[in-house]
């Protein structure tokens, strides 16, 4: 999509971190805003800071897991601005037991994490798609996985986010597939600096409570304790911001802004499966 003056952009996950901006980068190409979130006071907040700088902008705040406030999402979208152009399905959550095994992992972590990071993306996919295409115009549709999405791990977030990346290859084939003017992106991130390690402040409370980091093995509490410090020292969310806009005007696919040891573990994964090799294990495993 080459235009963006006036566009339309929904941006789910737009309260904070990349969601916030990508509203940003939006608003300052021009285009209309739709942000959703599930936290209220900091989507407001948001609102008004994009207002303020001259952006045409409503909020709504929703649970992407839940198909039907995804479906009042798009009612209010094209009520107030009549199209949608660009779809960011980007609201994602992780946990500190991110790292933890399949085997050591809750039901609920598995719950709460596939209904916001997989189902989130789903629904945002069944209920505006048809509604992008049957407009007519040029669009794009942008999903949220992680560099999690193209390396190795067998909790929740791994597989949600490998999910992401395989619906959105599929999306994009699709989509072309038809002839449509619609086109769609995978965002893989590497480690950026957010608030997702503190994901659990939107945790449902039907879905398990917070995770207790003291009462979790030392070894994950020493990775989750590295992990928040290299998240602190990551990259800029603007950086991400730029990185889609770009791949959205030029129609590239992959979008991967990460930490060159992120990109060549990449590699290795795709090459130990090219030659039918076993996974590499990780340093010192
Ligand atoms: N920060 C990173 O290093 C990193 C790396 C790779 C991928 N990602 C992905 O980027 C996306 C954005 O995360 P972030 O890093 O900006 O974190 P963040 O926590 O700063 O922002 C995520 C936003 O999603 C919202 N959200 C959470 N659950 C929701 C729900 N059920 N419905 C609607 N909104 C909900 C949160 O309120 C928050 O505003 C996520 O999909 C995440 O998995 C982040």
């Amino acid at each position: 999509m080459k235009a963006l003056q006036g566009r339309v952009a929904v941006i789910t996950g737009a309260a904070s971190g990349i969601g916030l901006a990508l509203s940003r980068r939006c608003a300052r190409a021009g285009m209309k805003l739709v942000l959703a979130d599930i936290e209220t006071a900091a989507l407001q907040r948001a609102l008004a800071q994009l207002r303020d700088a001259g952006a045409s902008a409503i909020a709504q705040t929703v649970d992407v897991s839940d198909a039907a406030q995804v479906d009042a999402l798009a009612d209010a979208a094209y009520r107030e601005f009549g199209a949608v152009h660009l779809l960011c399905n980007n609201a994602g959550v992780a946990s500190p037991t991110l790292r933890l095994p399949a085997w050591e992992g809750s039901v609920a972590d598995w719950q709460w994490i596939m209904g916001v990071n997989l189902m989130g993306v789903v629904h945002g996919v069944r209920t505006f798609v048809p509604r992008m295409l049957a407009g007519g115009d040029e669009g794009h549709i942008v999903n949220t996985a992680s560099v999690a999405g193209l390396l190795t791990g067998s909790g929740p977030y791994f597989a949600s986010k490998h999910a992401v990346t395989c619906l959105s290859e599929g999306l994009y084939k699709d989509l072309k597939a038809a002839g449509s003017r619609l086109s769609a992106s995978v965002l893989c991130p590497g480690i950026i600096r957010t608030a997702i390690l503190d994901a659990e402040r939107n945790r449902p409370a039907g879905l398990g409570p917070a995770t207790d980091v003291t009462a979790l093995p030392e070894a994950t509490q020493r990775w989750a304790a590295e992990f928040r410090a290299q998240l602190e020292a990551g990259l800029e969310p603007a950086l991400v911001a730029d990185a889609v806009l770009e791949a959205i005007e030029s129609d590239r696919f992959y979008i991967v802004p990460a930490q060159p040891q992120l990109l060549a573990l990449i590699k290795a994964r795709l090459q130990d499966i090219a030659e039918l090799r076993n996974p590499t294990l990780p340093p010192g495993a």
